[in-house]
C-alpha cells in the first residue's frame, strides 16, 4: 500500500453494528494506520466499479494494533444515509475496498489540563482517538506525537436528537479520564435541549475547559465556536463539509476563513486546508 500515491487496496476487517443505521468498520490498512491522528480523515469508495464513482470522506474513530503491537487497522463509523453507505453496510471481512489516506490537518496535540470535546450526531466519533491521544493513553502519527503533557481530564459533550439515534458508546467508556454527558432535543436522555447548554454550564463552573475539540451539525459548530470565542477559550472546529475529490483540485469543499483586513475574508479547503479550523478563524455566520 502507498497511501501517498493516491487510491489503494484495503481489506475489511470487521462490520459492527453500533445503532440503528450506523456500523463501525474497520480497515486492513497498516500504512496509513501507523500516519493518522485524530481529526484526519480518508476517503473511501467500493473497488473495481463506477457506481458510486467518487468516493465519501469518514473521519478517524480509532486505529488497531496488530500482533506485534503496531497500528494494523484504521475504524470509523458511519451513518447510513445514501447510495454509497448502504452499499458498505453489506461489506462483510475479506472485502476489497478502495482506500484513499491520512488526508487533512487533524486536531493539534491537546496542550491542556481539561480538554473538552463537543460532538453532535455523527460528529463524536473523532472523540475516541482525541481522549486517548490527550489522556496519554495512546500515540498516532509517524514519528508519533504526544501531549507534551497529558490530560487530566477529557470531557465528552454528545448532542442527538433522540435516545433511539444514539451510537453504543461502549468504547468511549472504557477510556479513564474520559466523562460523558448526553443532550437529546427531545429529552428522552441525558440534559434535555442542546448540547451548547452543557457548553455554557461548564464554562461557567468550577473546571471550565482549557481547550474545546468540536465536530457536528455546521449551526452547532457556529454556536460552539461563538461561544467560545466570547469566553476566550482555545476552540477548534472541524468541518463536515460536503467533498468531491479530498485533494484540493474541485473546490466543492470551501469555507470562508478571516483575513488581516478586520471585513475582509477568504476561501480555504476543508480538504486540505482543514478540516480543522481554529474557530477564531473561520467567518461564523
Ligand atoms: Fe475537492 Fe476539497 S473536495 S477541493
Amino acid at each position: 500500500m502507498v497511501a501517498d500515491a493516491g487510491w489503494t487496496t484495503a481489506r475489511v476487517v470487521e462490520q459492527r453494528t453500533l445503532a440503528a443505521g450506523t456500523f463501525r468498520l474497520r480497515l486492513h490498512c497498516p500504512e496509513a494506520a501507523a500516519r493518522i491522528t485524530p481529526g484526519q480523515f480518508f476517503m473511501v469508495r467500493p473497488h473495481g466499479g463506477t457506481d458510486p464513482l467518487l468516493g465519501r470522506p469518514f473521519a478517524l474513530y480509532d486505529t488497531i494494533d496488530g500482533q506485534d503491537g503496531s497500528p494494523e487497522s484504521i475504524g470509523f463509523v458511519y451513518h447510513v444515509i445514501g447510495k454509497m453507505t448502504s452499499l458498505m453496510s453489506r461489506w462483510t471481512g475479506g472485502e476489497a475496498v478502495e482506500f484513499w489516506g491520512p488526508l487533512g490537518n487533524g486536531f493539534p496535540v491537546p496542550r491542556c489540563r481539561h480538554l473538552m470535546y463537543v460532538g453532535g450526531g455523527i460528529g463524536y466519533t473523532p472523540s475516541l482517538a482525541v481522549a486517548r491521544e490527550a489522556l496519554g493513553q495512546r500515540a498516532y502519527g509517524s514519528p508519533a506525537r504526544s501531549a507534551e503533557q497529558a490530560a487530566e481530564r477529557v470531557t465528552l459533550y454528545y448532542g442527538v436528537q433522540s435516545a433511539g439515534q444514539r451510537a453504543d458508546l461502549t468504547d468511549l467508556e472504557s477510556i479513564d479520564g474520559l466523562t460523558i454527558r448526553i443532550a437529546t432535543d427531545d429529552g428522552s436522555e441525558g440534559h434535555p435541549g442542546l448540547v451548547t447548554d452543557l457548553l455554557r454550564e461548564s464554562l461557567d463552573g468550577d473546571d471550565p475547559p482549557e481547550a474545546v475539540y468540536c465536530c457536528g451539525p455546521l449551526p452547532m459548530m457556529t454556536a460552539v465556536g461563538r461561544i467560545c470565542r466570547e469566553a476566550d477559550v482555545d476552540c477548534w472546529l472541524s468541518l463536515e463539509t460536503p467533498m468531491a475529490c479530498g485533494f484540493g483540485a474541485c473546490f466543492s469543499c470551501v469555507t470562508r476563513v478571516q483575513t488581516d483586513d478586520p471585513d475582509g475574508w477568504d476561501y480555504r479547503r476543508t480538504c486540505v486546508e482543514g478540516p480543522v479550523f481554529p474557530a477564531a478563524q473561520l467567518v461564523l455566520d
